[in-house]
């Protein structure tokens, strides 16, 4: 029976453009798993979108001059095209400042208020004299109280990783102006986290075997020792707390944008005329929900999350639809490091996705990516893998196995599949082999173990071109002709095969390679960048259109005489030489720590 699986992506702050990290970290890993499942015909709805508030986005509009609203606005609609090119699968990746999002998330805040899960309360924050307004946390740094490292933020150091409260800071300073802010009162609301200390543990408690041991324990930690966290910032840019009295006042982003995945999902089902469909996955006791993330966000998502959910359950339901669902599984991920050293913004230590599209191929990113998903523990982009993993595991394995065999099945059988004559047993074990890859690779992907997947994928490649090798068809046709034919029909099944193993990972090659089979229709569907009227604002969002697919996770049923296409290279060489292939890695790494003005 199908599933209905929920694939929720952590939301980028629209600040910046996206870089490898959030590829490795959330983008990528969600749409492989998406891809997987809608092969194997599950209901897949895969939703996110950019977040628009926040200290991040106030903290860079200020930086360049600007307003937030334009700065969010600028990097949505580079996110989106970033995004089509990468092929990340979204049915919808929005945007958190549309009319749908705004209206959700004040109900939500109102509901919560109502079964009295809020509560006011004074806080000292710091103010800034010099500027006239309180100071977010983002907007402050200091000294850490837990490593001493000197420039840490009010929210987070970068350097040990712990949550702060800006006020334990060592000698704050205002991030703007340098100046030593003062502490006054402000009154915000609190969501009351130890109201659901019962419900977390219970959820965090059984059935969670699937989960990430590290996500796991990390969470079940914190339980215990919940106490109230502030919603509410003094801040212009954000949503309104819908309350008279609190026109200052903003919600706070982590509280509104985690919201995002139910209020993409609502949006989904409005923009498709089926208003009712999201609750397919959100009251639907055997949809799974996985949320996709990196470390530094697992307990918004496993914690946070959960608890507002817990909060308004039952929210634009009827009894009888029962309570809301919480996530499944959170996989979290650790960092993509590059070359060797951590991210950084400041020091430009990325690498850009609109950058690297410009010169590769969105399936050799996505290869390279992929092949060392962050996993189980931080990983690193190196260009060296890049070119090596392009030249040796894409171009001579994968694709050098696939136009060997399409080009002389072409010259030597008209064109065609060639009709098999009586299988030896080699040819009947690659074939099976190829079979039972659909239930361990699909295996690994369903328990979202993708690496080790693309691995065993991989694996076959090999095996595959070891065969051919064996059976040597450009040798045996001057002998046998009928016995050539069985050798190129079997390989062409395995490709076939392999075109669909490997097509949650690299789906634009899997479609040219479909094409050269002699098939129509498509392995995957459509992707648009949509403008659309959003309520009141005009809308601008990246959707997903499944109407013209025609595979599905099962393997090869070529049929003998199929009448197969022209074919070109499915990837590009790197390098006609290793001094080509050293002087690509050199200029790439030489952009690496080079300060441009933005
Ligand atoms: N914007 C956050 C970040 O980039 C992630 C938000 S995830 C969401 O770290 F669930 F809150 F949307
Ligand atoms: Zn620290």
């Amino acid at each position: 029976m199908a599933e209905y699986i929920h694939v929720s992506v952590a939301w980028p702050y629209a600040n910046g453009d996206l870089h490898v990290g959030h590829m490795a970290g959330n983008f990528l890993p969600a749409d492989v798993f998406a891809r997987y499942h809608r092969l194997k015909g599950n209901h897949v709805l895969m939703v996110s979108g950019s977040d628009a508030h926040g200290t991040p986005i106030a903290v860079e509009a200020d930086k360049r001059g600007i307003q937030a609203k334009e700065l969010f606005e600028h990097f949505h609609l580079r996110f989106l095209d970033t995004q089509k090119r990468m092929g990340i699968s979204y049915d919808l990746f929005t945007h958190t400042d549309t009319e749908n999002h705004h209206q959700i998330a004040q109900d939500i805040f109102t509901k919560l208020l109502e079964r009295g899960y809020l509560y006011k309360q004074t806080q000292q924050q710091f103010y800034s004299e010099t500027e006239n307004r309180f100071l977010p946390d983002r907007f402050v740094e200091g000294e850490c109280p837990v490593c001493h490292y000197p420039n840490a933020r009010g929210d987070q150091c970068d350097n040990c990783g712990s949550l702060l409260d800006a006020l334990d800071l060592i000698n704050p300073r205002s991030k703007t102006d340098g100046s030593t802010p003062v502490i006054r009162e402000t009154e915000h609301y609190f969501l009351n986290l130890a109201d659901f200390i019962p419900q977390l543990t219970e959820y965090l408690a059984t059935g969670k075997e699937h989960w990430r041991p590290n996500v796991l324990q990390l969470s079940r930690n914190k339980v215990p020792d919940l106490v109230g966290r502030p919603i509410t910032r003094d801040i212009e840019w954000g949503i309104d707390v819908p309350l008279p009295g609190w026109e200052k006042k903003k919600m706070y982003v982590w509280f509104e944008a985690v919201m995002g995945y139910l209020t993409a999902s609502i949006e989904w089902a409005k923009n498709n005329g089926t208003p009712d469909a999201w609750k397919q996955w959100w009251y639907n006791p055997a949809a799974k929900i996985y949320n996709f993330l990196g470390k530094d966000n697992i307990e918004f998502h496993t914690i946070i999350w959960p608890a507002e959910l817990f909060g308004i359950s039952g929210i634009y339901a009827t009894p009888a639809e029962g309570a809301i669902n919480v996530p499944y599984d959170v996989p979290a991920n650790e960092f993509m490091n590059i070359e060797g050293q951590k991210f950084s913004k400041s020091r430009n230590w990325a690498v850009w996705m609109p950058d690297i599209l410009e010169r590769y191929d969105a399936d050799a990113i996505r290869y390279c990516i992929a092949a060392s998903f962050p996993e189980t523990k931080d990983a690193d982009w190196s260009w060296l893998d890049f070119v090596q993993r392009n030249n040796n595991e894409l171009v001579a394995a994968w694709g050098n196995l696939v136009n060997r065999v399409l080009g002389f099945a072409r010259k030597n059988f008209d064109g065609c599949v060639p009709a098999p004559a009586a299988l030896s047993d080699e040819d009947k074990a690659i074939l099976a082999q190829s079979e039972a890859a659909f239930e361990t690779v699909g295996t690994l992907l369903s328990e979202v173990k993708l690496r080790a997947a693309l691995g065993e994928a991989m694996a076959l490649v090999r095996e595959t071109n070891a065969y051919l090798d064996r059976r040597a068809p450009w040798k045996r046709i001057k002998e046998d002709r009928e016995d050539t034919g069985t050798a190129v029909y079997v390989t062409l099944r395995v490709i076939d095969s392999l075109k669909i193993l490997l097509a949650p990972f690299l789906p634009f090659t899997a479609q040219q390679l479909h094409h050269y089979l002699g098939y129509d229709g498509q392995v995957f569907g459509d992707q648009a960048i949509q403008t659309y009227e959003e309520s009141t604002r005009d809308h601008v969002a990246l959707t997903y259109d499944s109407s013209k697919v025609v595979s599905s996770w099962t393997p090869s049923q070529l049929p003998a005489g199929q009448q197969l296409r022209e074919p070109a290279p499915l990837f590009k060489k790197l390098g006609k030489d290793s001094a080509e292939e050293q002087a690509i890695i050199e200029s790439e790494r030489a952009r690496l720590g080079q300060v441009q003005a933005s």
